[in-house]
């Protein structure tokens, strides 16, 4: 089984690698011997995260630009694939996010959200297919809970990670046929990331979130590192078009509070017990 996790001398791209859950996903491929390259838009921040990543001994290049800008993504690409080769595994994870009810949105508001999660990943995928390794390819798209979870003060993430998982969908059908696989990777809450700073910006908001996970705690980075592992290993070669939530079960409520109901409906069920007993 480790075996078929090594990754030496593969080539990965991970646009928005510099930091959070895709540098946690860019260092998990570097541990296993792949040659790593990222893109994001600030220079020290891919040039520190390059650094990082290459203290386990193989490649690691930072490449600096925006996902909005087609002509920077082509840029860093092409010099990407000239140091690494073909790429075994393309990661679009680049996104911003910032909490605001619709009305306070501008229209430049909304649509930087949207330029940079949804165009941006159009942007990648689109300039990647021609260095894509063909067959073989995984591709992963960092989706989010907001793709399905109607989200109160985040219609712009919603809008924009929903139309991220259904490229997701169509360019599995679209790009089948070269042999490469197009998957969503939807992470929950995870601990650490400036995600959760943005979003659950203190102590109460975060233990409030924790209380929608049915696993009842914030995942890691790694483990949504293990999942893009796993889908770009031979593990799941047949496996294209998902969209995997890595979540401790939060999507199945839609990230609502379900442990007063449950608390209450086993109270309800309990007093509707002891009542059976005692002949009431
Ligand atoms: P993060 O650390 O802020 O990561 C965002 C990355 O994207 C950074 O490397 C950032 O670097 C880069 N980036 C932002 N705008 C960019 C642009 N226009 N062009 C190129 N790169 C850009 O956030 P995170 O919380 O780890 O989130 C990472 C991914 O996971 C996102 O796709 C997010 O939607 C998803 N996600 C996170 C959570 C969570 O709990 N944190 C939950 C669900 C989904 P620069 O600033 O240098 O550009
Ligand atoms: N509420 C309402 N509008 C906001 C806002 C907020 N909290 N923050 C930014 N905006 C608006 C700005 O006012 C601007 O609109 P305007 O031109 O009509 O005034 C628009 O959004 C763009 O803002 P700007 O700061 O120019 O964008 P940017 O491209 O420099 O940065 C962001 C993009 C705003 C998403 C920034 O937060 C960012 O870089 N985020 C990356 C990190 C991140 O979000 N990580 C979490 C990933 S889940």
């Amino acid at each position: 089984m480790q075996e078929i996790l090594e990754f030496k001398d593969r080539a990965v791209f991970i646009a928005g690698g510099s930091s959070g859950i895709n540098l946690g996903i860019a260092d998990a491929f570097a541990q296993r011997g792949a040659k790593v390259a990222i893109m994001s838009r600030s220079q020290d921040r891919v040039d520190t995260a390059a650094a990082h990543l290459s203290r386990h001994g193989g490649i690691a290049c930072g490449f600096a630009g925006d996902v909005r800008d087609p002509a920077a993504v082509v840029a860093a690409l092409e010099a990407a694939h000239a140091r690494l080769g073909d790429f075994d595994v393309l990661v679009s994870g680049a996104a911003g996010n910032f909490v605001s009810p619709a009305l306070d949105m501008s229209p430049n508001a909304f649509k930087t959200v949207v330029d940079i999660d949804l165009l941006g990943t159009f942007n990648v995928l689109r300039q990647a297919h021609q260095y894509l390794r063909k067959p073989g390819a995984s591709v992963i798209n960092i989706s989010a809970p907001q793709s399905f979870n109607p989200t109160i003060f985040q219609a712009h993430a919603c809008a924009a990670k929903a139309g991220v998982d259904m490229l997701t969908r169509v360019l599995a059908i679209e790009w089948g046929g070269d042999g490469i696989r197009v998957n969503s990777i939807v992470p929950g809450p995870i601990g650490d990331t400036e995600g959760i700073r943005r979003l659950a910006p203190t102590e109460e908001t975060r233990r409030a979130m924790e209380e929608t996970i049915p696993l009842g705690r914030m995942g890691t980075r790694k483990e949504v590192a293990d999942m893009a592992l796993v889908l770009s290993s031979g593990l799941a070669s047949f496996v294209t078009g998902a969209v995997i939530p890595v979540d401790g079960g939060s999507s199945l409520l839609g990230g609502r509070d379900y442990r007063e109901t449950y608390k209450a409906s086993v109270a309800a069920r309990t007093a509707a017990r002891t009542g059976a007993e005692h002949g009431a």
